[in-house]
């Protein structure tokens, strides 16, 4: 005799619109933010692929206008911008230089589309000749120096027209500098979107590559967090809302989805979560080789980000995504 009163979950698994009345959780072009790389040269048809990451490219500022114009027909609401200058040098001028190339491509999205949302990358490692995030000194990337750098760039980006600016670059104190920086430059509207949980991780590989952004002797870790640590990310988070960030971000994604959890449930304030190259990378390889069904995973590891508890992401899926929302 077979006991008929157990729970009978498969009842609201019955069809597609059964199942989407009670899904917990969902993607929508509301919450993505697609990374792009812009390349300072005067060629303007230069478009190059990122080997490691297969369908991504450092772009001209015009091979850019092109692809996120095409986005922005498939529903694209918000991007982020990389840059790689002509020229590198120990302090990272070209981040806060107004004719820098993120500030250039910053002008000119602003431009052409004022309702996108375009968040910049605040970071000196891909303007700096050694490839670190600060200022260096004794092959030691000192913290306090940086800070007004770090100042400076958002105020830069601020004023080329940014929407939000995202200090990635780990130096403690840099919140509350770009704010208080932001605020007296007249930027009181700007948003912070921290990277306030950012591990010193194996999966920014490919991202060096596209944005020649490598270090040059050693590593991030006196910077970036120990991958092992979780409280430890509750007391960077603290930090940073108290410095005044707006958006706290966890990095990378689905390796620290309980960093994210808990992250949410700590703070009321909007939580990102960044897919980062290595994971884009790594689904993108399995997916050549026939190995996965590259869009279900994609919807699937995204939809975990929902699940622990991002209100947005960052994703080189964006474009991709959006297309198969369309259909
Ligand atoms: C700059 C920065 C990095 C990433 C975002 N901003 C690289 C790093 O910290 O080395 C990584 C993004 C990715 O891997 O997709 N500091």
């Amino acid at each position: 005799m077979i006991p008929t009163d157990f729970f009978r979950g498969r009842r609201l698994r019955n069809s597609l619109t059964l199942r989407q009345l009670v899904r917990e959780n969902e993607i929508t072009a509301n919450d993505l933010i697609m990374p792009y790389f812009v390349a300072e040269t005067d060629d303007v048809s230069f478009m190059k692929e990122i080997s490691s990451m297969p369908g991504q490219y450092q772009l001209s500022l015009e091979q850019l206008k092109k692809k996120v114009g095409e986005a922005v027909e498939n529903g694209l609401k918000s991007c982020i911008l990389f840059g790689i200058p002509a020229e590198k040098d120990a302090v990272g001028s070209q981040a806060y230089d107004d004719a820098g190339i993120v500030q250039k491509a910053i002008r000119m999205l602003k431009d052409t589309w004022p309702e996108l949302v375009v968040c910049a990358d605040t970071c000196l490692c891909e303007y700096t000749s050694h490839g670190h995030c600060g200022i260096v000194k004794n092959d030691y990337v000192v913290n306090d120096p940086t800070l007004n750098l770090l100042a400076k760039t958002a105020v830069a980006q601020a004023r080329a027209g940014a929407d939000i600016v995202a200090p990635s670059d780990m130096m403690d104190g840099r919140v509350a500098a770009i704010r208080a920086a932001l605020d007296d430059a007249g930027f009181i509207n700007t948003p912070i979107m921290s990277y306030a949980v950012k591990y010193a991780s194996s999966f920014y590989g490919p991202f060096r590559e596209a944005a020649e952004s490598s270090p040059q002797f050693g590593d991030r870790k006196t910077y970036q967090m120990d991958p092992p640590n979780s409280r430890e990310a509750m007391r960077e988070a603290v930090a940073d809302l108290e410095e005044g960030a707006d958006i706290l971000m966890v990095k990378p994604g689905m390796p620290y989805l309980d960093i994210l959890r808990q992250v949410r449930d700590n703070f009321d304030t909007p939580v990102a979560a960044y897919q980062v190259s290595g994971e884009y990378s790594m689904i993108k390889a399995a997916a050549q080789n026939g190995w996965i069904d590259e869009e279900g995973v994609v919807m699937e590891a995204l939809v975990a980000f929902k699940r622990a508890g991002a209100d947005l992401i960052l994703t080189y899926f964006t474009e991709d995504v959006l297309k198969t929302l369309k259909r």
